[in-house]
Order: structure tokens, then sequence, then C-alpha cells
């Protein structure tokens, strides 16, 4: 196994879009000290054109923080990698791996595996930008073409660009005819095949991403992987997070209320600062109280009852919900 760098963690929470959002991430920072967050993916047309100081938002207790790009152009890439490191971000990551239109009409996502090349390119462009990690996610394959000389020649090639760091979804994308949920699903997860890539290239840190959600399996992929990404069952069970972070670094596990406590003054001061409904950061925090009694009285109080009150005691009011206190 490779050592794992300084400050790097054996897991991660993954890019989501519309879910890893700096509320979602100051919320796994609560639950979880050592889980490393990746942003939501940000195209650098959003950074280049939009409103970047918003894109590139985040609270310094989310770090270690890593933000996601998209884009295929590397002169944008490197511009954009530069303007992450100026605000602190503490690692790059090229997103390879995502299969939806939208994305493939940029000329980004997953469809990038068939032109390692260029991937190669923007990869040394940012690298040569900036100083902190560059790193690439990729899926196994794409379409027709997943055979390991594939993978192998993606991976071969982007290392030669500098990056030592592959996030490697353990499925391939069909780029026509699936959507990005059905992508998520739909094409066997091959755990086998990023298995062997780790073996052929011992020096290269490899994460193995796709359909972890529990903790004998994610000790047996630690057993060859060097750590693991984990999407859908961190935002869906966050308290997942906490379990991980018990399991795998022996930190002692948070109740529930005082992770509820914490997100009340957070609340209060996004609301101040820029006007952030409470709902924004509530949405984030429904699947906590999973498993408990009282977890959809809970679920309706951070939703609708969030969207309704708009006032940050609502959390308070979530907080009794589960801890069966009367609510006077
Ligand atoms: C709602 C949602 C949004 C996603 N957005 C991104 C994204 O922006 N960038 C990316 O690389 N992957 C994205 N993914 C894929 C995840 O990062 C991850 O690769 C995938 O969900 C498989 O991991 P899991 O089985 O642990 O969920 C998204 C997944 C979901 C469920």
């Amino acid at each position: 196994m490779k050592p794992l760098p300084q400050n790097s963690s054996l897991f991660s929470v993954a890019p989501m879009m519309d879910w890893t959002d700096r509320h979602c991430r100051f919320f796994h920072r609560a639950l979880s000290p050592h889980a490393e967050l990746y942003t939501e993916m940000v195209t650098t047309g959003a950074l280049l054109y939009g409103d970047r100081d918003r894109h590139l938002r985040f609270s310094h207790e989310e770090k270690r923080v890593i933000l996601q790009l998209g884009g295929s152009e590397p002169h944008d890439l490197a511009a954009c990698a530069k303007m992450a490191e100026d605000v602190g971000y503490d690692e790059i990551n090229l997103n390879c791996g995502c299969p939806s239109e939208r994305v493939q009409k940029g000329a980004f996502g997953a469809c990038l595996m068939r032109e390692p090349e260029l991937v190669a390119e923007c990869v040394a462009a940012m690298k040569n930008a900036v100083s902190i990690p560059v790193t690439v996610k990729s899926r196994i394959g794409i379409d027709d073409v997943d055979d390991e000389p594939f993978l192998d020649n993606f991976v071969q090639k982007v290392t030669a660009a500098g990056c030592d760091h592959f996030i490697i979804h353990a499925r391939k994308a069909i780029l026509k005819g699936l959507s990005p949920k059905e992508n998520r699903t739909v094409p066997p997860l091959r755990y086998d095949i990023v298995r062997r890539l780790k073996e052929r290239y011992p020096h290269l840190r490899i994460t193995l991403n796709g359909g972890l959600n529990n903790l004998a399996q994610i000790r047996e992929v630690l057993s060859w992987a060097d750590d693991v990404m984990i999407g859908r069952e961190a935002y869906q069970n966050p308290y997942f997070l906490a379990e991980l972070d018990h399991a795998l670094y022996g930190m002692p596990l948070p109740a529930r209320d005082m992770i509820l406590q914490q997100m009340i003054p957070y609340a209060q001061n996004q609301a101040q600062l820029y006007g952030t409904p409470l709902h924004s950061v509530t949405r984030h925090m429904l699947g906590l109280a999973n498993g408990l009694r009282g977890a959809r009285k809970f679920r309706q109080i951070l939703g609708n009852g969030a969207i309704a009150k708009n006032d940050p005691t609502v959390i308070k009011e979530a907080l009794i919900a589960i801890s069966g206190l009367p609510s006077t």
C-alpha cells in the first residue's frame, strides 16, 4: 500500500451536484473530522464568467476541502485551479466521470476518458499553475471501451502529466441511452478491475468509489485500495461518516444532539451573512436520525418545517423529536 500523503484520509465524501454544497460539507465535517470533503463539480465557465465568489465560497471549518472542476480547456482549468488555490482549497480534482448530456455537450466529464492526451494536457496545465495536488476522478471505461488496456492507457498518459492519484468509480459510463442516475446503478460494479489496476500501478494512489455502504465491505476494500470514496450512503445516512471515523480512526462517536447544536449557530450565521434560508442548510441533515424513533418527525421538521418557519430554532424542535423530550 502506498503511504497516504500527510493530512489525507482513508475515506472521502464524493463530489455530488446539488448535494455536497458548502452547507452539506460543514455538516459532514461536524460528523467526521477525518473525511476528505469534495465540492460539487464547478465548471470552468461558472468560475470564469459567473459568480466566482459564490461558487468558491467555503467555511474554514470544512477543511480539508477539495474543489472538483469540470472543463476540458487547459488554460481555463489552470486559471480556475489557481483561483481555488488562492482562496485556500487543499486540492483540485478533475471530473472525468460525469455522463450527463449537458456535460457531454461541453465535451468534458466522462467523455474525456476517450481523450487521455487532452486530460494529460489539462493536468499538466493545472499542475504548472498551482502547488496543491491535482487529481482525476474517472470511471473504469465508457460505452463499449471498458477493457483494461483502455484504462491503463488513460492512467499512464495522465500519470505522465504528473497526476499520481486516481479516484475510480468502479463502473463504466454509458454516454448514450442512460440517464446520470441510471449510470450510477445499471452498469455493473467491477471492483476487480480497480483492484488489478492498483496491483499494476502500486506507486499510484488509487481510491475506490461506487456502491460502498457498510463497514465490513469498506474494510475489505481498504485491504487493497489506498482509500475509499463514499457518495450516496454518506449523504442519505450521514451518521455513517461518524461511524467510519470511529471505526477507522478511533474517534469517539458524537451524539446527534451535539451535531445539531453546532448547526444552529452555523445556520444563524449564514442567514445573517448571506441571507441563506434555513432549509438550504437543513435539507442536508434529514437523514441524521435514520433508524431512530422519531426519524419521520425529524425529517418533517427539518424539511417542510424549516421552509415554513425559516428560523434556526427549528433545529431545536428536530432535536426534541429524537431525544424524546417534551416539546414545551
Ligand atoms: C446526486 C449526485 C450528484 C453527483 N454529482 C457528481 C459530480 O458533480 N461530480 C462527480 O464526479 N460525480 C458526481 N456524482 C457521482 C458520485 O461522485 C459517485 O461517483 C457515485 O455516486 C458513486 O458512488 P456511491 O455509489 O458511493 O454513491 C454524483 C452522484 C450523485 C448521487
